[in-house]
């Protein structure tokens, strides 16, 4: 059914009715949906209510209420977080590591109250790891999401939180709380964290290291429809500030809120006396693993409300609660052997080849050994029977080796003095751990430098894979990134059989790769901490690669974004002759490495703006460029120093501030007239 088919009652009363009967109705499905997984109607069905329930808000703006199904996702993009005050400080917890630290927990708290109490009560909760955030709801209507910042202030990410589908929009009638603060943890279940992963590989964009990464990159993402379609979900572990309704214990707030339809975890248990307590945490210890989320330990908090007052907290941590760390998931296993694998830049690094083991639900077969003093220190040997640990972390580490598994057929490894892959001298340079090849034509840097001059953020050139590459360096075809501009089809197909028509393609590709501009001949160029962004802000300065190849420390400092680090190494990259003779074959062979400014009048020199709402026919990035182009800055925040606001739709706090600060305001019409016209508003 079209929406335009959807029956929207002609009288505006009807409509409220039906718009509130269909909004409870789809609260109940998104709860029988995501709460008890088990959906009573289709998604269609599903689809067709909420369809329903947009055409009256459409036809009826002023029907539309915040609480309303429809209003989780908008499509502006947020300028930047506003910073926000929590209704009291977002503690953290202090941490144990085993039995006893939980022990002299226990006898702290019953030293710190009055009351003789024997066995205190404790509530257990999984430590989710994941991401703090507070909620407010005012009158039941949630008002506000933030972080936990820096436990006093966070950041409001409110229209990111509304995009979880299961925070409630509004609380349940079945609940005394109307207003009320709740903290919680915002998590990205394993197996929607796998799925997305693998669809990010698809897509060639980096995959998240893990799910607790996964969640706090896209709490603060600033494109709430990017943050609706990735997999969060929430527990909800303190009812933090209420207004209204009484309580005891801990536990008596849990009920209550879930009776308020906030999310609860299901494995929250109460146990009388510590050493109960610790059966339990051991217990999960094992268990923990066929969680669908990632956990870290185990919280005890005193159950009883009043022993939390009288017991009162640290400037960090609250006296009444603890957190029991599990340790890191460690298991044992054979190296089998070490290999070394020569980075672009000719450095070496010795990995692990392990027999593989199942660890956190992942399986294991190549550890990182570091370098050279790491291997010595630990004394890795090949055979060894190794301890290795996977620590939330993606990249398994050796932790250490049994030493009494050795029955004497392990062999120690001498670490290579020469490179692997070509043989040249590697040498450990001035006070440098990692061992170099000297060889700036080794074949392994030679393929990696192709490989990234070749990708998509580079010279963007398709079918130049790495198999290709692998064969064209063995075969000495290319031995620099100039000699691929030098290939010819005969060339081609004696080193790979390829067809007429991919040859004829890839040196289409590689010739169109010539004009690709300068600010992805930098990037290609594979300069320590020259990333895309960075090789874009150089060009915004400079017009040719000359210019910064002569450029000193001092001068590209003075670029904004660009860091002494950075500035560095650009310097000493370009201080390399070998890389200079890279450059001066590429320009030989026809490597455009000019800016062609196609107005170099910089009639924006000196005037900063500042952009706000979304705008319809530029991408942020692109009214940022096109301003930068003609000499103009960008800036996050309005001062008195900013001299034009451009504002798009639904535009922010930004625009008030800038009407007080007298800032002039264009919209993006005025914006891309001056733009078109190289004219300044008057
Ligand atoms: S209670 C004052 N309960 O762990 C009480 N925190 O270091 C503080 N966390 O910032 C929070 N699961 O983000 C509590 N069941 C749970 C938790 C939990 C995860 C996080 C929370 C907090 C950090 C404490």
């Amino acid at each position: 059914m079209a929406r335009d088919d959807l029956k929207v009652p002609g009288s505006k009363d009807r409509a409220e009715k039906r718009a509130e009967r269909l909004r409870e109705e789809i609260r109940h499905h998104d709860r029988k949906y995501y709460f008890e997984s088990d959906p009573e109607i289709s998604d269609h069905e599903y689809d067709m209510l909420v369809k329903e329930l947009e055409a009256i808000e459409d036809e009826y703006p002023d029907l539309v209420t915040p609480d309303s199904p429809t209003q989780r996702v908008i499509s502006t993009e947020i300028d930047e977080f506003e910073t926000v005050e929590h209704m009291s400080t977002m503690l953290s917890l202090d941490n144990t590591y085993n039995h006893e630290e939980l022990r002299d927990f226990d006898k702290r708290v019953k030293k710190g109250i009055d009351e003789k109490i024997d066995e205190v009560e404790y509530v257990i909760e999984p430590k989710i790891d994941g991401l703090g955030v507070a909620l407010f709801y005012e009158d039941k209507i949630l008002k506000r999401g933030s972080t936990r910042g820096d436990g006093r202030r966070g950041e409001d990410i409110t229209p990111n939180i509304k995009t979880v589908p299961t925070i409630p929009l509004r609380l349940s009638d079945k609940t005394v709380l109307n207003t009320v603060e709740v903290r919680g943890e915002v998590y990205m279940p394993r197996d929607a964290f796998e799925e997305m992963n693998q669809e990010r590989i698809k897509e060639e964009k980096d995959p998240f290291a893990n799910p607790r990464n996964a969640a706090a990159g896209t709490v603060r993402n600033k494109d709430p429809s990017v943050v609706a379609q990735r997999p969060l979900d929430i527990f909800i572990y303190t009812l933090s500030y209420h207004e209204e309704g009484e309580f005891d214990t801990h536990w008596e707030c849990l009920k209550e809120m879930k009776k308020a339809g906030l999310k609860l975890n299901d494995n929250v248990v109460k146990k009388k006396g510590i050493e109960e307590v610790i059966r339990h945490i051991d217990d999960w210890e094992e268990k923990k693993e066929e969680l669908n989320y990632e956990i870290d330990g185990m919280v005890a908090k005193v159950n009883r409300l009043d022993l939390h007052e009288e017991l009162g907290a640290t400037s960090k941590h609250p006296r009444w609660a603890i957190a029991y760390k599990y340790p890191a998931m460690r298991k044992t296993t054979e190296l089998k052997e070490i290999e070394i694998h020569v980075g672009r830049t000719g450095k070496l690094t010795p990995i692990a080849i392990l027999e593989p083991v199942q660890l956190s639900g992942t399986t294991v077969s190549r550890a990182s050994l570091h370098n050279e003093d790491e291997i010595e220190r630990k004394d890795v040997r090949e055979g060894d029977t190794v301890l290795v640990e996977k620590a939330g972390e993606i990249i398994p580490q050796v932790v250490k080796v049994i030493k009494d598994k050795r029955d004497g057929s392990q062999k120690k490894f001498e670490f290579p003095e020469e490179c692997p892959v070509c043989g040249s001298e590697a040498k450990r340079i001035g006070e440098e751990v990692a061992r170099r090849c000297v060889n700036a034509q080794c074949p392994a840097q030679i393929k990696q430098r192709l490989e990234l001059w070749g990708s998509r953020g580079a010279m963007d050139i398709e079918g130049l894979g790495p198999k290709l590459l692998d064969k064209l360096v063995e075969k000495g075809a290319v031995k620099s990134i100039a000699d691929l501009y030098k290939l010819g089809k005969i060339q081609l197909t004696s080193v790979e059989r390829m067809g007429d028509k991919s040859t004829r393609n890839l040196l289409d590709e590689i010739g169109e790769s010539k004009d690709m501009g300068l600010a992805r001949v930098l990037y290609g160029l594979g300069i320590k901490y020259v990333g895309s962004r960075v090789a874009q802000v150089l060009t915004h300065h400079h017009d040719s690669i000359n210019e910064i190849m002569d450029a000193s420390q001092e001068e590209l400092e003075e670029i904004d974004e660009i860091g002494p680090k950075i500035a560095e190494s650009i310097v000493s990259f370009f201080e390399d002759q070998q890389n200079r003779k890279m450059v001066d074959e590429l320009e030989r062979t026809g490597v455009n490495m000019k800016v062609e400014r196609e107005d170099t009048h910089k009639f924006l020199e000196g005037k900063k703006f500042v952009l706000t709402g979304a705008l319809n026919d530029h991408t942020r990035d692109e009214a940022t460029d096109r301003i930068e182009k003609y000499g103009g800055r960008v800036t996050s925040a309005v001062s008195g120093a900013t001299d034009y606001i451009v504002v798009g739709e639904n535009p922010g706090s930004k625009l008030d501030k800038a009407k007080e600060e007298g800032t002039t305001v264009l919209n993006e019409d005025e914006f891309s007239y001056m733009l078109d016209n190289k004219e300044l508003p008057t």
